[in-house]
């Protein structure tokens, strides 16, 4: 039996323990053995996934944060190294040259194309003709009377850097955003100059997911987001990654995603993201691109690959393959999952696949 020995950083955080679980599953499924040792800075969080070894680390702006997994990497003779979280992702590719060097494999994109800020991203991506939200920078109070005035009402207002919407809402007048910057300033989740304020896009809530080698798109597949968990007890109603999403097919979203990430980066490899939302008119606009894994792919590949009995749809799993050198199944370019397929969690609640032919309970 084949065996791979993987150290999976971030391992507790919800896509590290999606990742885990989908590895896990895959090794079931083809029968493979995975030695998965799970680094975690979190000492709660470092409960969740199922690791053979699970290993304490300091905070990614460590200065120790490399060394401590270089440690880790000749210890326990690891092969492939998977850097979840972004701010992990990035410290290992702003020094791959020593990971290199320590003989271990990685998928990874260029660092400056993991998280970059919003507004590399706008102009990136304007330069190069891909639909943007039209977007100031808010260096003073005149930026966002200006945005009002050019862009109309109601507008975006959101941190220039960050996940999960960070510091974002829907603002309806300059007055309200201002306001906005004003208290998270005073209470020190910002500084002046942190925010960006842009057109606000009102239509369905997109997501595109694509795995991509050597600057070719291997596989991708694209779903709308329907529901935030915790939405009423939150200002903005976006709490980073959703409670339930549906696999869609849409031919104009793909290409815009596609679009993204060719414009984010000259030679795409490894995992990358787009969001995407809908203008008044329907028309796809991407809000982000990042060369990084949504938190919930790695669990749409595992709900798939079990629910239909096929791991040629485990992304984690296609991501090894690669990653090692190897060939993998044959995928379609986009579209992997068939349409109209539901992906339902909730806190303690679980994770149900629903769809044309039935309901799975995934975890
Ligand atoms: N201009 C916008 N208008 C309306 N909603 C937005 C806008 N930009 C982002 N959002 C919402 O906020 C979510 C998070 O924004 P995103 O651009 O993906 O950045 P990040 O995930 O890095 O915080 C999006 O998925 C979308 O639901
Ligand atoms: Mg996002």
């Amino acid at each position: 039996m084949v065996e791979r020995r993987i150290l999976v950083t971030g391992a507790g955080g919800m896509g590290g323990v999606n990742f885990v679980r989908a590895l896990r599953f895959a090794g079931s499924q083809v029968g493979e053995r995975h030695f998965i040792v799970g680094t975690e800075f979190n000492p709660y969080h470092i409960e969740f996934p199922e690791l053979d070894v699970a290993i304490r680390t300091p905070r990614h702006s460590d200065p120790g944060f490399v060394d401590a997994l270089l440690g880790i990497i000749r210890e326990h003779g690891i092969e492939f190294l998977h850097p979840h979280p972004s701010s992990e992702a990035r410290v290992v590719a702003e020094n791959r040259g020593r990971f290199d060097e320590a003989g271990v494999r990685t998928l990874l994109p260029e660092a400056g194309e993991i998280m970059p800020d919003k507004l590399h991203i706008y102009n990136r991506l304007r330069e190069r003709g891909v639909a943007v939200p039209g977007t100031f920078h808010v260096r003073s109070t005149e930026d966002i009377r200006e945005a009002f005035r050019e862009l109309g009402s109601p507008l975006w207002i959101r941190h220039v850097s960050g996940a999960g919407g960070r510091l974002g809402l829907r603002v309806d007048s300059a007055e309200e955003a201002e306001l906005w910057v004003r208290l998270n300033v005073v209470q020190g989740r910002a500084r002046e100059g942190d925010f960006i304020i842009q057109e606000y896009l009102p239509g369905r809530d997109l997501a595109f997911d694509s795995l991509w080698f050597e600057g070719e798109l291997v596989t991708s597949y694209a779903r709308e987001r329907l529901e935030y968990p915790f939405r009423h007890i939150s200002l903005s109603g976006i709490t980073g990654t959703p409670s339930v999403a549906r696999t869609i097919v849409d031919g104009a979203v793909n290409e815009v995603g596609i679009s993204a990430v060719r414009a984010l980066s000259g030679r795409p490899h490894g995992f990358y993201s787009v969001d995407i939302k809908e203008d008044a008119g329907g028309r796809p606009v991407v809000t982000e691109v990042d060369g990084k894994w949504h938190t919930t792919a790695p669990l749409w590949g595992h709900a798939f690959a079990r629910a239909l009995g096929d791991p040629k749809y485990n992304l984690a799993h296609l991501y090894i393959r690669l990653g090692y050198g190897e060939g993998i199944p044959d995928v379609p370019r986009t579209d992997l999952f068939p349409e109209d397929y539901y992906l339902i969690r909730q806190m303690d609640s679980g994770v149900i696949l629903r769809g044309r032919g039935g309901k799975w309970r995934i975890a």
